[in-house]
């Protein structure tokens, strides 16, 4: 009699389980994020297909893009990931240090589905000329959980600690939900929801106009020459007749539900390693863990999110010149730094190809940090990088 009392019970005892003893059900590559439902997980397959999907003019890829499908800078070691891909952002630097968007915007688009003539080209001006590599999705659901205030809780402007670190939140209306938020996303925490990047990327990345940005885009073109190169003056991104989703909810759907990158198992060093990273004063801006904010779907209520990142804006010397909404040429976003192992190419241009060479080129607010590390002995900082080999 007792054990029918019991039964009940036993699905939730399961998933108070998975949820309450460890920090994070150990997610699988590529994967669905633990604990997510039926539904969910049909949501995130059809995502991920289209995501996959390689688009042609016939589709609306185009007049000007720099990929046709999202998987091709977001690949590795799995869908979602990144590629050893580029973007290219443009514009003139004044002799006085000021920054001229040259056609009111930066992105320059590196290919057409039309002619010769429906080239983007760099203007002659440009003399901020710089490359971005892609940013992996893995856990990005997590990360959009976080709620702004966490964020804002962490920055401190005006160096009041004075410990020479000066954090700023990245505020900006979200295109989506044309609500007041803190952004998060991009090299620049240039976006705050999935949904406004996903708009963002299909119409800047591949050229298919949505609801959300409706406009064909290729910088110094005017409306005659896009529509001569076969730009369309209706929205590409259409709903499906059979679920009514846009392909923009499909990548939201994809990108939310994608599990992190599972981590590595930690030794005696890397538990050494995690202590140094505090100690020398890393985890100053590289916030080991956030939460996510309250939610009624267990998968995103109150989560630990170990994404090594405090999301705010830094000068820490590496800036690449382009201002992006209330981000400073000189200001990067700090980089999550889970899932470093599975990436060679580091920094925003890909310019260091290892995790001390990407240290090495920290300055200014990592200034202390830096010297910190390169101080340290030789057996310390090999404990330091093996910590950030498991993250
Ligand atoms: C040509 C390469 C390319 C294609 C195609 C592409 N992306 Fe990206 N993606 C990038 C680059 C580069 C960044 C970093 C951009 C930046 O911050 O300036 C990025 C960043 C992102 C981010 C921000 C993640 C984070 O945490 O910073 C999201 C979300 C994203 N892409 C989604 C998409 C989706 C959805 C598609 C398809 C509609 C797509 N991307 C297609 C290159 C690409
Ligand atoms: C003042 C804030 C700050 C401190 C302190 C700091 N970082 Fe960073 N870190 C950043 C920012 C901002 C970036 C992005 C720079 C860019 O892409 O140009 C970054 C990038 C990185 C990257 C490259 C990640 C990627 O995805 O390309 C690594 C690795 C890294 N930091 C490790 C460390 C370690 C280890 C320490 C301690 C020795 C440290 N950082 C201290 C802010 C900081």
């Amino acid at each position: 009699m007792k054990r029918i009392v019991y039964l009940p019970l036993l699905p939730t005892l399961a998933v108070g389980l998975l949820f309450s003893q460890n920090p994070m059900p150990r997610p699988v590559l590529g994967g669905v994020l633990p604990g997510a439902t039926a539904a969910e997980r049909t949501l995130f397959d059809q995502g991920k297909e289209d995501f996959n999907d390689v688009e042609k003019a016939e589709d609306g890829l185009g007049p000007a893009f720099n990929g046709d499908s999202c998987a091709q800078c977001h690949v590795s070691p799995a869908i979602g990931g990144v590629a050893n891909t580029a973007v290219i952002r443009a514009g003139q630097t004044t002799a006085d240090g000021r920054f001229v968007a040259l056609h009111g915007d930066t992105l320059f688009s590196q290919f057409s589905t039309g002619d010769r003539a429906c080239q983007v080209n760099l203007p002659a001006e440009a003399n901020t000329v710089v490359r971005r590599i892609p940013t992996p999705l893995f856990g990005a659901g997590l990360i959009e959980a976080i709620p702004d205030e966490a964020i804002i809780a962490r920055e401190d402007p005006d160096d009041r600690d004075r410990d020479g670190i000066r954090g700023r939140a990245h505020r900006v209306v979200d295109v989506a939900s044309r609500l007041p938020r803190v952004g998060r996303f991009g090299w620049k925490a240039q976006v705050a929801t999935l949904l406004t990047f996903a708009g963002d990327a299909y119409r800047n990345e591949m050229g298919i106009t949505n609801d959300l940005f409706k406009d064909e885009y290729a910088l110094g073109f005017t409306p005659a020459q896009i529509a001569a190169c076969g730009g369309s003056s209706t929205i590409e991104d259409k709903r499906s007749l059979q679920n009514g989703l846009r392909g923009i909810d499909n990548f939201e759907n994809f990108m939310r539900l994608l599990a992190p990158l599972p981590p590595g198992r930690p030794t005696e060093e890397t538990d050494r390693g995690r202590e140094i990273f505090t100690a020398v004063g890393c985890a100053k801006c590289h916030t080991p863990q956030m939460f996510t904010k309250e939610s009624t779907n267990l998968v995103f209520n109150r989560r630990p999110v170990p994404l090594f990142s405090d999301l705010l804006l830094h000068d820490v010397g590496t800036g690449d010149g382009i201002p992006q909404g209330e981000a400073r040429g000189s200001e990067m976003r700090t980089a999550p730094l889970w899932g470093l192992s599975y990436r060679r190419m580091l920094l925003h241009d890909g310019s260091a190809t290892s995790p001390d060479a990407a240290i090495r080129r920290h300055g200014r607010e990592a200034d202390g940090a830096r010297r910190n590390y390169d101080r340290l002995p030789p057996e310390q900082r090999r404990a330091l990088l093996a910590f950030l080999n498991t993250i």
